[in-house]
């Protein structure tokens, strides 16, 4: 079943000198999880957060974070982003060799499980292994950078993903990730999106616009 939109702003496009007042400011603007974009440099070509900086940033909100790995081999950082104040870990099918496992090992660390889809891959990686999780990420871009724009090409895909959840009748989030907007935030939730990650459309204009970036993104 969809539930209410949520919004999960990416820190990737925060001022990085300033990134615990930035959280601050998404939360008092009404941002409903905080979205940690991890990079590693080989599985994505670019290079961000690391444990420390998600363990400092942790007392800074109770909003939960939401953690995306763009890291492989992933099993290693499972549990230094549990232990730093993760709250949901997201993983993709292409960062480890044993999917299923590696998400009984976010639960076994008693946070939420998540697996990613980067826009060539199919809906069908899903098999086997949508039961066992808490969240499906849809890339709506190719993951590694802020500010691209959006693929239209998974839009059927996240609606074909929304006919499995409501098929199982379990309440797993249904992410998207990547070029979100005022003009493809509908589009995805109508697709069947029941949550938002939004980089640049949240940030623009600096924190006196976020509190209304944030709101325009649910929709009327
Ligand atoms: C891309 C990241 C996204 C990205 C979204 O690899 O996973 O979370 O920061 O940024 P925007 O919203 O700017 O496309
Ligand atoms: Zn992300």
């Amino acid at each position: 079943m969809q539930q209410p939109v949520r919004i999960a702003p990416s820190i990737l496009s925060a001022d990085f000198a300033l990134l615990g007042e930035e959280v601050r400011a998404i939360d008092a603007a009404g941002a409903d999880w905080i979205h940690v974009d991890v990079m590693d440099g080989h599985f994505v070509p670019n290079l961000t957060i690391g444990p420390a900086v998600v363990k400092a940033l942790r007392p800074h909100t109770a909003k939960p974070f939401d953690v995306h790995l763009m890291v492989s081999p992933v099993d290693n950082w499972l549990e230094p982003f549990a232990e730093a104040g993760a709250d949901t870990i997201t993983v993709h099918p292409e960062a480890g060799p044993h999917l299923h496992r590696t998400i009984q090992r976010i639960k076994a660390l008693g946070k939420r499980a998540g697996v990613s889809l980067n826009p060539a891959t199919p809906a069908k990686a899903l098999d086997y292994v949508l039961e066992e999780v808490d969240l499906v990420l849809v890339m709506s871009v190719n993951p590694g950078f802020g500010g691209q724009g959006f693929i239209d090409s998974q839009l059927a895909k996240i609606e074909a993903i929304r006919n499995r959840i409501d098929k199982l009748g379990k309440a797993i989030d249904l992410e998207v990730d990547g070029g979100v907007d005022r003009e493809t935030a509908p589009r995805a939730i109508a697709a069947g999106a029941d949550a938002l990650v939004a980089g640049t459309a949240t940030f623009r204009g600096g924190p006196d616009a976020y509190a209304a970036n944030i709101a325009a993104l649910r929709g009327p």
